[in-house]
């Protein structure tokens, strides 16, 4: 049986809602917990799918972890003794591959899965091979299985820009593999996001001596071990923003909690350039209904611009505004798979390389639509707050995976949604992706001096 929701559209949203902890900030830093020879205390982590994934994760290969209901993880992973993440596991969330360079970090050799195929576009992690690489490890591929290998990692200068830019979890990766590596470490291109940031902060507070987080170089000097912390990971700025849509999209008037509000410079000039009035304090936003909104062309690219996990969530709002807007992605150029469910709801959009067309309509309409992944599912529910009509959202088990009590949230804000099963006549097998094999290959990655052409 899989969940699905049944919206009934056309209501106003009103009142105050809180944000919860950021889920790409707890990810890395719950990987990195491997890392730490003490106690980890973690507070404001979300209670989501992928959490409870990577707690399965951390438990599969001897980590002792408790999850508390006021958002607080206790994760000690002194007793681990294996350096290896199943491919069942893995397949599941591809930020399992966060483990790979805390296990190698800690016990000289990680064996991680290759994750499996992705519903946003291609996500390789050769950057994050080439990172550790560059620190000494020795990387082969093995039956579908990552294998790293290197006792003695030791500081390198190490260039992390890929063809989309940065990378967010192969720069927290290279990050704590280099802080216990021997010897100074440069990052170049490093990825910029505050859950990057946060990831740092973390691992100074276990002991590492991170300096430049949030900055485009890092250095790292290393450390021989990382001790007991706590700490309080930052809050979800795209939660923030889709709320903050939800409001804009059903002409509401919410105030958001609890919101990073100094993370989401790009999205509060988003919407101004919409014409939708919004007031941020450092941590509150208000949103109020605007008369008129305006189309606008967007840019989803690496921090601090506008993040590509918002990029489904802007194309639902403007598809419900008059004229033409142009959304392009340039960190995922093929993360359009919401485009054809909002379409079947009335929106006028085409794809034209890594950029949508919309052209807004007066009125969407309720119909049913399948969630394809995280963000497209999010969009897919603000759509449904907008139409005319009750739609149904199946598989929204993606949905869970990155937002907590999404529906009673929005519930309580006025918006009619009912979360029910969707039978087993309605269940379609999972898409091709499923049953993608990583061919089995050996290749191997070696360390390049700066200028060498990789
Ligand atoms: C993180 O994924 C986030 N996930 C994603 O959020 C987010 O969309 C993405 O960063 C970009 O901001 C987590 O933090 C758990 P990347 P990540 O490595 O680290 C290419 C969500 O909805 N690339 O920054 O996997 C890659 O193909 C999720 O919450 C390489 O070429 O993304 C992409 O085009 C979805 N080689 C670009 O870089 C590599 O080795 C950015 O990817 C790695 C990445």
């Amino acid at each position: 049986m899989m969940d699905m929701f049944c919206v009934e559209g056309g209501h106003s949203l009103r009142g105050t809602v809180s944000v919860d902890g950021s889920k790409n900030a707890s990810l890395p830093i719950m990987a990195a917990t491997l890392a730490i020879d003490g106690e980890v205390i973690l507070e404001q982590v979300p209670q989501l799918q992928d959490v409870a994934t990577m707690q399965q994760l951390l438990q599969s290969i001897g980590a002792a972890v408790e999850q508390h209901t006021d958002g607080t993880i206790c994760v000690d992973a002194r007793d681990v003794r294996s350096s290896a993440a199943p491919y069942e596991l893995v397949r599941q969330m591809r930020a399992s591959v966060c483990v790979l360079g805390p296990l190698l970090a800690r016990f000289g050799t990680a064996r991680v899965s290759l994750p499996g195929g992705c519903n946003i576009g291609h996500r390789p992690i050769d950057l994050h091979l080439r990172g550790l690489a560059a620190l000494g490890a020795d990387i082969r591929l093995e039956a579908g299985y990552i294998v790293a290998e290197g006792s003695k990692l030791r500081g390198a200068d190490i260039d992390l820009c890929g063809p989309h830019g940065p990378t967010v979890t192969g720069t927290c990766n290279i990050l704590i593999a280099a802080t216990l590596a021997k010897g100074r470490t440069i990052i170049r291109a490093a990825a910029k996001e505050p859950e990057v940031e946060d990831f740092a902060r973390f691992l100074n507070a276990a002991g590492a001596k991170i300096f430049g987080a949030g900055t485009s170089i890092v250095e790292i000097d290393g450390v021989a071990q990382l001790h007991d912390v706590r700490h309080t990971v930052i809050p979800d700025r795209i939660e923030a923003t889709t709320l903050a849509l939800a409001a804009a999209i059903t002409h509401g008037d919410v105030t958001i909690l609890n919101a990073p509000t100094t993370h989401m410079t790009y999205v509060l000039n988003a919407f101004n350039l919409i014409g939708i009035p919004i007031e941020a304090t450092h941590d509150t936003l208000r949103i109020r209904a605007a008369s008129i909104q305006r189309p606008a062309r967007l840019t989803a690219e690496p921090y601090p611009g506008l993040p590509t996990d918002c990029q489904a969530q802007f194309m639902a709002l403007l598809s419900t505004i008059a004229g033409k807007s142009l959304i392009t992605d340039t960190v995922f150029p093929e993360r359009f798979m919401h485009a054809a469910e909002l379409v079947r709801m009335g929106a006028n959009i085409r794809i034209q390389g890594n950029s949508a067309i919309i052209h807004g309509v007066t009125r969407l309409s309720a119909a049913p639509v399948m969630a394809s992944d995280l963000r497209a599912s999010a969009a897919l529910v603000l759509a449904a707050l907008a139409a005319e009509g009750r739609s149904e959202i199946r598989r929204v088990y993606h949905l869970d995976r990155g937002y907590h009590a999404f529906e009673q949230k929005l519930n309580q804000l006025g918006a009619k949604i009912q979360r029910t099963n969707d039978g087993p006549q309605n269940v379609v097998p999972r898409p091709h992706l499923d049953s993608l094999q990583p061919e089995k290959q050996r290749i191997s990655y070696r360390h390049t001096e700066p200028g060498d052409h990789m």
